[in-house]
């Protein structure tokens, strides 16, 4: 039977949020070369220079590239020797995310809040200054190698954070539209998802907001489990899946495979107008998947009148659904990397809260196609 369950909104002001957050700080990626994976995320997705750490500024060991678009910070690292976190972090994972950082008012306290409930550090907080002033932060882990950092730069002037520098480019192509992350998913291992949910709740003080259950998320072939963690005030939302039985490998356990462990699966980057967004994407290369041109046949039965017209919709491939609050458009990038590991969505909410629930047939048919065709479904 299926169980999707919306709870209801957290009221302002009810039960104390013992962790604010104020929405993503950035994204760190580790990465096998930062220059070139720096250059892919500015030409494909439209992102601009912002700033640079490396040997040159002191950092003898790795060099990290940040760049921006409107509210997302991607910060791209490498090891330059061998025998270091990073370098085992590539090897074992391929490209993929390392760091979800959240900013708070109050790095040290988020630390202490969450390590108090059980979370285990990652790093105690430390204080980095210069010229312009400070950046207090702090860390916990998360499912597999990743980890949640608190940024506190409320004493902060600078462009990115103490030990970088501006990173001055002439190549800074037009930004895609893309504004701010609308949620990260996570993937985790069999009978992982209800642990890691309790682990949001008790340690960083989430909610559950939505389940979807096997029969929500099948096919003939594959199936998953998924539940969606939210913080207080709905900034930072945190969807967990687990892999379930299907005839075949759920893409889940593909992901696991080739990541060789939980990880981020997904990464879902918010725009004002999905059309134009994805429109230019494609132009510069960025591959989606597809659902069959069928979709589009009785799409509008199902979600009822929208603002945009169908035909660019089916033309780029974008994905429609409904909720009680709205509707949302959304789009699935191929993996980033060699590896079919970390993945883009594309999404514009116009009203909805939800995450495409009346997509995912549609869209692990198409995802499955894909894994088919590596072999392994
Ligand atoms: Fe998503």
């Amino acid at each position: 039977m299926s169980t999707t369950t919306i709870a209801p909104q957290n009221m302002a002001g009810t039960a104390t949020d013992f962790l604010p957050l104020h929405g993503t700080d950035y994204v760190e990626f580790y990465v096998g070369n930062a220059k070139q994976a720096a250059h892919f995320y500015k030409t494909a997705f439209g992102f601009q220079s912002l700033a640079y750490a490396g040997p040159e500024t002191g950092m003898k060991d790795k060099v990290s590239y940040v760049i921006r678009q409107n509210k997302l910070t991607f910060v791209l690292t490498t090891q330059l020797r061998m025998n270091n976190d990073i370098a085992d972090h590539v090897y074992k994972h391929g490209d993929g995310v390392k760091v979800l950082a959240l900013k708070v008012d109050d790095a040290t306290d988020a630390w202490q809040q969450t390590t108090s409930r059980g979370g285990k550090s990652y790093m105690e907080p430390v204080t980095l200054k210069d010229d312009e002033g400070e950046v207090v932060m702090s860390g916990i882990h998360t499912y597999g190698d990743t980890v949640h950092l608190f940024i506190e730069r409320k004493n902060y002037k600078g462009l990115f954070m103490p030990g970088f520098r501006e990173w001055k480019s002439l190549y800074n192509p037009e930004s895609t539209g893309l504004q701010y992350v609308d949620h990260c998913v996570g993937n985790v291992g069999w009978n992982q998802m209800n642990p890691w949910v309790k682990f949001y709740e008790d340690v960083m003080g989430f909610r559950n907001i939505l389940t979807f259950d096997d029969n929500d998320i099948s096919t003939e072939y594959s199936a998953l489990m998924s539940k969606v963690m939210s913080n207080g005030n709905g900034y930072v939302k945190f969807p967990i899946n687990e892999p379930a039985e299907g005839k075949k490998k759920s893409q889940v356990e593909e992901y696991l495979d080739f990541f060789n462990g939980e990880g981020v699966q997904h990464v879902a980057l918010a725009t004002n107008n999905i059309i134009e967004t994805v429109t230019d994407l494609q132009n510069r290369g960025v591959e989606f998947l597809k659902v069959p041109a069928s979709y589009y046949e009785d799409v509008l039965d199902r979600v009822g009148h929208i603002d945009e017209s169908l035909k660019p919709l089916s033309e780029l491939g974008i994905l429609i659904d409904r909720d009680d609050e709205g509707y949302l458009l959304q789009i699935f990038s191929k993996p980033l990397q060699d590896r079919p590991t970390l993945f883009f969505e594309i999404i514009q909410r116009k009203g909805a809260k939800s995450f495409g629930k009346g997509n995912f047939k549609a869209l692990f048919e198409a995802l499955e196609r894909e894994q088919d065709a590596r072999g392994n479904l």
